[in-house]
């Protein structure tokens, strides 16, 4: 397995695919999916554009779909939800579809939806994707962090690094070989040096200043929770993401 971290959809190469592509957004899309499916959820389907994502929930029942907007960490008027993993109980989730627009998240799993395999990962299920890893062994494996509008993020960085120490620690392999790119040795660092304080460096992050702007302290601190979810959003045609089985 070769391991290839990339910091933004941007910075992800368009000449080639991988055999698995892994989109990371901890604050808060990849979070928000898996806390979803973790409760129940039917299926999260993503879409970057809001009204392409209003006119295909339209033709789904409305007491079986939910959709959720955001941007700029907000709110969409006139959505369901915004983007908080907290709002997502099992009570309004159960048996529902999530249709989806977020400001970077749903952008990445996008510009990763022709690999043979995509997944969406955080920290409260990064054991799940390593799971996933391990299992099916692809030999190519590209993680996206989701930054913000182009631009890198810590949170998202510090979160494939925590992918990449656990896939390294758990196969002995030399780094190295795991290595496909510089990223992945700097974003393992990143991790190594912030894991028992992840609270703290999302507090660091710019987009974790957004949001604490926004006055989503408790999703911060959701969202820093490792392994927490043992289940994995895995695409199952394009756009959607299921539980894998
Ligand atoms: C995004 O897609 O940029 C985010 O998940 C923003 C957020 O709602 O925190």
């Amino acid at each position: 397995m070769k391991l290839f971290i990339y910091h933004t959809p941007e910075l992800t190469p368009t000449d080639t695919i991988p055999d698995c592509a892994i989109a990371v957004d901890v604050l808060r899309a990849t979070t928000t999916m898996a806390t979803v499916l973790a409760a129940g959820g039917e299926a999260i389907q993503v879409f970057s554009d809001l009204d392409t994502l209003k006119l295909v929930s339209a033709d789904w029942d409305a007491d079986k779909r939910l959709r959720a907007g955001e941007r700029g960490g907000a709110k969409v008027e006139g959505f369901d939800l915004g983007n908080s993993p907290l709002d997502c109980t099992e009570k309004l989730v159960k048996g529902r579809r999530l249709f989806i627009s977020t400001t970077n998240g749903t952008r990445a799993l996008q510009r990763i939806q022709s690999a043979p395999a995509v997944l969406a990962a955080a920290f409260v299920n990064r054991a799940a994707a390593v799971n996933y890893l391990l299992a099916k062994q692809p030999e190519i494996v590209w993680i996206v962090g989701s930054g913000w509008e182009g631009t890198y993020s810590l949170e998202d960085t510090a979160c494939a690094g925590a992918i990449a120490h656990s896939v390294l620690q758990q196969t002995n392999t030399p780094l190295d070989e795991l290595a496909g790119n510089d990223e992945v040795v700097g974003a393992i660092s990143l991790y190594e040096q912030w894991r028992d304080r992840l609270v703290e460096l999302f507090h660091q992050a710019s987009h974790g200043k957004r949001l604490l702007r926004l006055g989503c302290h408790e999703d911060i601190k959701y969202c820093a929770q490792v392994d927490i979810l043992d289940v994995l959003p895995i695409q199952c045609e394009p756009g959607v993401l299921k539980i894998l089985g």
